[in-house]
């Protein structure tokens, strides 16, 4: 198929997570094979294509890196309408524009979870050609069944309860662990239902303290004097996801500067207070149940390492879907997965909307159906 586009770039946004090389060489290798386009490399995410921190994405360097994990273009979480420059922050779109033109990029490829999502479409309505694809270990972009990163994630996070079941039985303890995953529930319910965690804890669901204490009560009256309890990083008990609550209402009612500053500063102190949200959970629960408790954060491991085969052929179909949707010039889209397929979303449909687990999942309730306690 012939096309007009002939060079194209490409970056990768926000936290790494595996399967970006994966689809970085997917892009690369249908666009050089099949369309004999150029496919040029941005460093640190949106920051490269402001300094030019490029590398030229031929197919030796396109070669080998299908099992590396991170980045081979690095990351970053810049901001282009608000990046800092020199100590000051700016908004360098228009410098973005002007440089893409200048080194004869006719569209730009973006990797990167929500906030990637939100960035692109304002490039794209600045008049920049370009097209995302969607990676988070957190599965939690709006409009594709699933995210490259999260399957990988998924393992990780099940094989650490796997192991902490053990210890936690040979020691009859509560073993709290925290998982990541941002706002959603995803990798929490995933992982907790795969490993068989006794206790689930996930954004979507507030949780009441003396329900998981209870639970574990119950657990040791039956025989078992030990318990697993998979804690989101973003799960909260019922009086503070109110508090949160109330903050994001008075943020989205701001009406002038100064109530939006004071609103994010509210909610900014009360993310401070939430980071050790799983040690104040496992010292409340090791007083109500008189079990020892330990916690363990799993942290960025599950963010590392070589991508599960689940995630190499998903970040594979969707980057060479990616590379036919450039060829037919369909801009400003995410390429999301849909069952088998790979279809391009308006990126307005994606951006700024955030995947939740809805109370009603099939997950959700195979857990309950399990007498899993979800914390309700
Ligand atoms: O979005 C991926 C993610 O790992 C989240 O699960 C987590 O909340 C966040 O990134 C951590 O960010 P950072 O790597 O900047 O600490």
């Amino acid at each position: 198929m012939a096309t007009k586009i002939k060079r194209i770039g490409i970056l990768t946004a926000g936290g790494d997570s595996p399967g970006l090389n994966a689809a970085i060489r997917g892009v690369g290798k249908a666009a050089l094979g099949s369309y004999g386009m150029e496919i040029v490399g941005f460093r640190d995410g949106f920051r490269g294509l402001v300094e030019n921190r490029r590398i030229d994405l031929d197919r030796t360097a396109l070669s080998g890196i299908l099992t590396i994990g991170g980045t081979i273009l690095g990351t970053s979480r810049d901001k282009p309408h608000r990046m800092e420059i020199d100590g000051r922050t700016k908004d360098m779109t228009g410098v973005i524009k002007d440089n893409l033109k200048k080194w004869g990029i006719d569209c730009v490829v973006c990797l990167g979870g929500g906030g990637t999502q939100k960035s692109a479409l304002r490039l794209y309505r600045a008049g920049i050609n370009v097209i995302t694809l969607p990676k988070t270990i957190d599965n939690d972009v709006a409009m594709t069944d699933s995210t490259f990163g999260y399957a990988t994630a998924l393992d990780i996070a099940t094989e650490a309860i796997d192991r902490l079941h053990s210890t936690a039985h040979s020691h009859h303890r509560i073993i709290v662990v925290e998982i990541m995953g941002h706002r959603a529930g995803w990798l929490t319910l995933g992982a907790g239902l795969a490993g068989g965690a006794d206790v689930v804890l996930i954004p979507e669901i507030a949780y009441d303290v003396e329900k998981i204490a209870e639970a574990i009560g119950q657990r040791s009256k039956r025989g078992s004097n030990f318990s697993i309890v998979a804690v989101a990083e973003g799960a909260m008990s019922r009086d503070d996801a109110r508090v949160f609550d109330s903050a994001e209402k008075k943020l989205e009612r701001a009406k002038s500067l100064n109530e939006k500053i004071e609103a994010k500063h509210a909610i900014a102190a009360l993310e401070v207070r939430h980071q050790d949200n799983t040690l104040r959970l496992a010292h409340q629960l090791e007083e109500l149940t008189h079990l020892e408790s330990r916690v363990t954060i799993l942290g960025h491991v599950q963010r590392g390492g070589t991508p599960s085969a689940a995630d190499r052929i998903l970040a594979t179909r969707l980057g060479t879907a990616c590379a036919d949707l450039i060829a037919r010039e369909q801009f400003g889209v995410m390429v999301a997965a849909r069952g088998e397929n790979a279809v391009p979303v308006p990126l307005d449909q994606v951006a700024g909307k955030r995947k939740s687990v809805p109370r009603d999942h099939p997950w959700v309730d195979a857990a309950r159906r399990l007498g899993t306690c979800l914390g309700d």
